[in-house]
Formats: C-alpha cells, sequence, structure tokens
C-alpha cells in the first residue's frame, strides 16, 4: 500500500478517448500539430527530467534560484495550509516550498503522468512524513475537482508550463484556476522570460540531443498506444523562435517523403519531404504580459520576483 493517496480523476479508456481525438484532429489538419501532454509518458517524463539538467536549459536552475530565496517570503505572504501543484512533475523545486512553510499539513500534486506523480509522492514523503500528500492523475486543462483540504490554499503552477498552453488554452485555464481560488487563497505562477534568441534556441535545441530525444517521444507513445508506426529516425528535432507570438516552437520535421499507418484510428497519414508536426510552443512572457492575462482571469498580481539574471520570473496573485 502507498503511503499516500493517488487518485485517477479519468479512466485509462477516457485518456485512449483524448490521444485518439488529439491524434485524429492534430494529423489530419494543415499545419499538423499534437498537444504537448501527450510527451509525459514514462519516458518523456524521465527526458524532462534530464533536460533540467542540460547546461543550455536555464528555466528550472532560475526558478529555483527565485524559490531558494524567496520561498520564506512566499510562506508568510500566502500563509498556506495545502498546496496544490498543477503539472507538479517530480516536485522537486516544491520542496524548497514545503521546507519553509511551517503551516503547511497537505501536498496535492496533480499531473498526467503517473509514474512521476508516484516517484515524486514517495520522494517527499520519506522527507516529510508528517504531510497529508493527495496525488491526482487528472488533465490540468480539464475541470479539477479537488480533495477538501484546509485552506488557505496555494495554487503552484511552475516551470513555464503556462507557456506550453495556447493563448486562447491558457485564458481558459487561468479562468478555471480563478474558480479553484476562495477569499484568502493564492496562485504561485512560474514564466519563462523572453530573451535572447540565441539562448532561447539553444535551451531547446541543446548539444546532447535530450530534447529531441524527448520531442520523438511522441512518437513512441503513438506508436505503442495506436499501432502506428512512425520511424522516429526519418524525423528531424527543429526548435525556432517566432518573434511575434514571442513563443519557442517545437516541431518534428519528416526528411523525405512517407507514409505513417495508424492501424487504432484506421488513419494513413501522408508527410511530404520537409513537412512538420509543431509539437509544442513554449511561450516567453514579459510582466506586461502576465499582469494582464491574470487580470483578465479576475487575480492581481500581488509580487513579482526574477532570478538575478532576469531569465524568468515567479509571480503571486491572489483573486480579485
Ligand atoms: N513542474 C515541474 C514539471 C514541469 S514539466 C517543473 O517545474 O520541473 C510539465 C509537467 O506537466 C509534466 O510533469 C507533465 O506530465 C505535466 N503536464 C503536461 N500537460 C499536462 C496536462 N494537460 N495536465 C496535467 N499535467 C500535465
Ligand atoms: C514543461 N515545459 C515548461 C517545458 C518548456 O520549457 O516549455 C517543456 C520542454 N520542452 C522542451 N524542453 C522542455
Amino acid at each position: 500500500m502507498s503511503p499516500f493517496l493517488l487518485t485517477r480523476t479519468l479512466p485509462e479508456d477516457a485518456t485512449d478517448a483524448a490521444l485518439r481525438a488529439d491524434v485524429l484532429h492534430g494529423l489530419t489538419r494543415t499545419p499538423k500539430t499534437l498537444p504537448p501532454k501527450w510527451f509525459y509518458d514514462a519516458r518523456g517524463s524521465e527526458l524532462f527530467e534530464e533536460i533540467t539538467t542540460l547546461p543550455e536549459y536555464y528555466p528550472t536552475r532560475a526558478e529555483r534560484e527565485i524559490l531558494h530565496a524567496r520561498a520564506p517570503e512566499i510562506a508568510a505572504a500566502t500563509g498556506a495550509r495545502t498546496l496544490i501543484e498543477l503539472g507538479s512533475g517530480s516536485s522537486e523545486k516544491t520542496r524548497l516550498l514545503l521546507e519553509s512553510a511551517p503551516d503547511l499539513t497537505s501536498y496535492v500534486p496533480v499531473d498526467v503522468s503517473e509514474s512521476a506523480l508516484s516517484g515524486a509522492a514517495e520522494g517527499l514523503l520519506a522527507d516529510h512524513p508528517g504531510i497529508d500528500v493527495h496525488a491526482i492523475v487528472a488533465d490540468f486543462t480539464g475541470g479539477l475537482s479537488l480533495p477538501g483540504t484546509p485552506g488557505p490554499r496555494l495554487v503552484a503552477f511552475l516551470g513555464g508550463t503556462i507557456g506550453n498552453l495556447l493563448p486562447a488554452e491558457r485564458a481558459a485555464f487561468l479562468a478555471s484556476v480563478r474558480g479553484l481560488l476562495a477569499p484568502g487563497d493564492g496562485l504561485l505562477l512560474g514564466t519563462d522570460l523572453v530573451k535572447e534568441e540565441s539562448v532561447l534556441v539553444r535551451a531547446y535545441d541543446d548539444a546532447a540531443g535530450v530534447t529531441a530525444a524527448f520531442n520523438k517521444n511522441v512518437l513512441t507513445v503513438m506508436n505503442r498506444e495506436l499501432g502506428a508506426d512512425f520511424p522516429p529516425d526519418a524525423f528531424d528535432h527543429v526548435a525556432l523562435w517566432d518573434p511575434e507570438n514571442e513563443w519557442i516552437e517545437m516541431r518534428l520535421r519528416a526528411r523525405s517523403r512517407l507514409t505513417v499507418k495508424i492501424p487504432e484510428l484506421d488513419l494513413v497519414v501522408h508527410f511530404d519531404a520537409g513537412e512538420e508536426v509543431r509539437t509544442e510552443v513554449s511561450a516567453k512572457f514579459r510582466q506586461d504580459r502576465v499582469r494582464s492575462e491574470l487580470s483578465a482571469a479576475r487575480m492581481e498580481l500581488t509580487h513579482w520576483w526574477t532570478d538575478g539574471a532576469d531569465r524568468f520570473a515567479l509571480s503571486l496573485a491572489k483573486a480579485v
């Protein structure tokens, strides 16, 4: 028996249905797209953890630096008794919050990756045996139903994962987060900041090829789950900066003309040589945009902290 509670809000066949719908929709339109949440099977979650240690991938280190410096201030400003973390992954940086928040009694990590959730919960409990951990396997863009833990509650969305949502998805997501907040609750939001293009592109196209493997992992997921026959080596990893939208785009580019069968969808997908599938956007922010998007969702930015090199920001917001 696990020493923590793990709730699956979606039955496995609902996850299958969501993957089928996303792949069918994304690969039959032009240009082709896939949502980034399908990167994160057990292997994808491991690859992401490896990315966070790469010399080129600065966001994790920058956010850790801010949390290290500000965790006591965050704890004092929020007085949180429950920490709800969306897209919690390994919960590695969260430890800095748990260590600085003496009033915290409950931790509710929410993630689509069950392997990441259970690994994180076991590790955390070993170090913080007094805390109630209620892990939830769920899509944070769907309506979340949360356990009735004590308030005030702090919802944390770290790592810059909000940048992986498209603008309309972000607005809907922030409105749904606002719906979770009672008076006195808060949102702690991590956002990567706009910076020099070469630094950004290198962070998403590292020399060791780990991000390329992470990107191609979505092909392996479709091969395993949908019986598809994507040859991962027939695609190149592409990372480029879109200055208009201020986001990094990751794509997979077919090296030559090719046809892929997806038996579970009764679908055959054709790729021209050089044709690309957009697999992720990673938006980069400025303070004004964070403030205005929060405000559009009826939240007010109360604190803004950056690392020493102004690469990444942590915002604290309250419901208005
Ligand atoms: N917060 C951690 C992990 C970031 S990686 C950090 O800062 O290092 C993004 C995490 O979000 C992954 O663990 C992934 O499984 C999860 N994720 C991505 N899309 C999701 C979705 N739609 N719903 C729930 N979790 C999601
Ligand atoms: C999870 N998310 C914030 C990462 C990012 O930087 O957008 C995912 C990632 N994609 C490529 N490298 C890391």
